[in-house]
């Protein structure tokens, strides 16, 4: 079992069911509200914890009604807690999510809340746990400065990283290129390099920068050529979140050395499962489940 540190954000995700999603100016009616926790940092936690490995997580919330959910949902699910702080400042994150009931597609508007308040001194009071961690997973949901700090306390001291530079935008090239391991998808790659095509951006980091392409599955650079790691076709019920634990599975498989082939099939085996029930991490699988899918 690895050891796996989350640095980042935990929210509550507030998502209206529609049938179709409405166009500036429209009104449409929904058929469902749906409370369940969120947040890219906390989903990965959550991910990662349930497949086995000893997961921490670093964050904030508020002293709120919701940031009592966060904590209670993440103490149930094995992550612990011990780094997660509470603040009178402000309210917990929320994210507040229109899913489409046609396909499964989301939109999302994320109120950052207590997240904006993970910063440089928190990261240095948990020093000490990223220290101990295989690998440290980093997401794009609280300051530039706390991203930073995390990414340089692990380098300093050896320690991996995988940053999940989602959602996209306001990431300084030079923190990307600090991570051991950048997990963008399509848009979050064009945002970070505007000018120049997959192939080419693969290519000048090998192994380093690992696109995500969703139902195509996953693609690096070895050697000379491209590697595709393909994903599985699945009927999708609710795609959030789907994203989230492919890192947190990724993030659980490194830890324990699995080579980086092997450690994206497993990605991309847990997220597949993980869109089959509602919610970001309503599906997210344990390991039986993945090894499973695994073997065919
Ligand atoms: O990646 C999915 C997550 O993004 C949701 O849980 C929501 O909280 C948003 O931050
Ligand atoms: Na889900």
């Amino acid at each position: 079992m690895g050891k796996v540190t989350v640095v980042g954000s935990a929210a509550m995700d507030l998502t209206v069911h529609v049938h179709k999603r409405p166009a500036a100016g429209e009104t449409v009616i929904g058929s469902r509200l749906y409370l369940s926790p969120g947040g890219k940092g906390a989903n990965q936690a959550v991910a990662a914890a349930r497949l086995g490995a000893e997961t921490f997580f670093v964050g904030c919330i508020g002293k709120d009604g919701y940031g009592e959910m966060i904590r209670r949902n993440l103490l149930s699910q094995g992550v612990d807690v011990s780094w997660l702080e509470d603040t009178d400042a402000c309210g917990s994150g929320t994210a507040h999510i229109t899913l489409s009931e046609a396909d499964g597609d989301n939109s999302i508007v994320v109120i950052q809340g207590a997240n904006a308040l993970v910063n440089p001194d928190l990261v240095r009071r948990a020093a000490a746990r990223l220290k101990e961690s295989d690998v440290v997973l980093i997401q794009n949901e609280i300051p530039a400065d706390a991203i930073d700090s995390v990414l340089d306390c692990c380098r300093t001291c050896g320690v991996k990283t995988i940053l999940n530079p989602a959602p996209a935008g306001g990431l300084a090239p030079e923190t990307l290129l600090k991570a051991t391991w950048v997990i963008p998808n399509e848009h979050e790659l064009h945002a970070w390099f505007p000018e120049q095509n997959l192939e080419d951006v693969l290519k000048a980091y090998p192994g380093k920068v690992i696109v995500t392409l969703g139902e195509q599955g996953a693609v690096y650079w070895e050697k000379d050529a491209v590697v595709r790691i393909p994903s599985y076709k699945v009927e999708a019920i609710d795609t959030t979140g789907a994203g989230d634990t492919f890192v947190g599975a990724l993030g659980a498989a490194l830890s324990e050395g699995q080579p980086i082939k092997e450690a994206l099939r497993f990605a991309n085996a847990a997220a597949a499962l993980s869109v089959q029930q509602l919610g970001a991490q309503g599906g997210m699988p344990v390991r039986e489940e993945v090894e499973q899918l695994l073997k065919g």
